[in-house]
């Protein structure tokens, strides 16, 4: 079955059909990789790479997912080096790199830049993360993570810890998994970057329970304890990041007798000890990995349009 849309820029434009195709195409893709043979279904196909503002796992895995099918990657990134540096606008660099390439995967700093990218972009377009909005992609690919690890979705109690103003990972998130059944959720951040209302309204118009609270402890007992990185690019006042950074840090010792999977999009900056990499809770590398497969069946299924 086809996804229901042909531009995913965020995780809202999602039923729960195209939620479950992703996840079998991704487990497809992970066969695929498993082979370790050349695969080439995108023979001939360009993904345009577009990334105005940092990355490293989410660039590299978008590329890595074209090179693994068989197609090719142009590249375009760092704002001082870009058109949109001169003044162009997003549209008229969409409008012409839509020309070139097949399809198309864009981060910018501006939240809002992905639907203006969408509305005019000739082929199928991907928000690779536009500022504090949304970053499907890594929605997509924790939820891969998150059905891999428990072995299911519904029911979950998930807790998601740090910035959750300026974490567009968290909303996307949430967006997602409000398409399953029975799930929980805990916000656990200072009161400066608290849950967006957006995102609580979501919640209260779907009837999912949820709760809001500044103290870690909140988040132990959770099935899923998805750690956040205090979102340093969006301070406008430096003094008060340095304040917040290190708020919430954890340690291996938190987890004992649990059995919480910590997930983590990374890059983390201290907010979990490594420690914790060696215990079997850890699962944010996994979940890194999880990035090319599931990016693999996104492109795929969009240029079967
Ligand atoms: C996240 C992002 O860019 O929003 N990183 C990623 O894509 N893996 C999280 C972050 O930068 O903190």
């Amino acid at each position: 079955m086809p996804l229901s849309f042909r531009h995913l820029t965020s995780t809202k434009q999602l039923s729960r059909a195209d939620a479950d195709a992703v996840l079998s195409r991704a487990a497809a893709m992970d066969k695929v990789l498993a082979k370790g043979k050349p695969d080439d279904r995108m023979h001939g196909k360009i993904l345009a790479a577009l990334f105005y503002e940092p990355s490293t796992r989410t660039r590299l895995s978008f590329e890595t997912a074209m090179l693994r099918l068989g197609g090719q990657v142009i590249t375009a990134d760092g704002f001082q080096f870009s058109s949109l540096y001169k003044g162009e606008t997003i549209e008229d660099t969409i409008t012409m790199v839509s020309q070139y390439a097949d399809i198309i995967a864009m981060r910018h700093p501006e939240q809002g830049s992905a639907d203006k990218a969408a509305s005019v972009s000739l082929v199928p377009f991907i928000n690779a993360g536009d500022g504090p909005g949304q970053h499907p992609t890594q929605a997509l690919l924790d939820l891969y993570t998150i059905a891999k690890e428990r072995g299911k979705v519904d029911g979950l109690r998930v807790a998601m810890v740090g910035d959750l103003k300026f974490g567009r990972t968290v909303h996307s998130l949430t967006f997602l998994l409000g398409l399953y059944k029975d799930l929980h959720f805990t916000y656990v951040s200072p009161k400066e970057l608290k849950i967006p209302e957006k995102v609580t309204s979501f919640l209260k118009e779907k009837d999912i329970p949820f709760e809001e609270m500044t103290t870690f402890d909140g988040a132990f007992d959770a099935d899923i304890i998805y750690m956040t990185r205090i979102q340093k690019e969006r301070f406008a006042d430096a003094s008060e990041y340095e304040r917040l950074k290190h708020v919430y840090v954890l340690h291996a010792d938190q987890l004992k007798g649990k059995n919480a999977t910590v997930l983590h999009p990374l890059p983390r900056v201290g907010e979990i000890d490594p420690d914790v990499d060696a215990l079997p809770n850890a699962a944010y590398f996994r979940q890194a990995k999880n990035g090319v497969p599931t990016r693999m069946a996104l492109i795929e299924m969009l240029l079967e349009g």
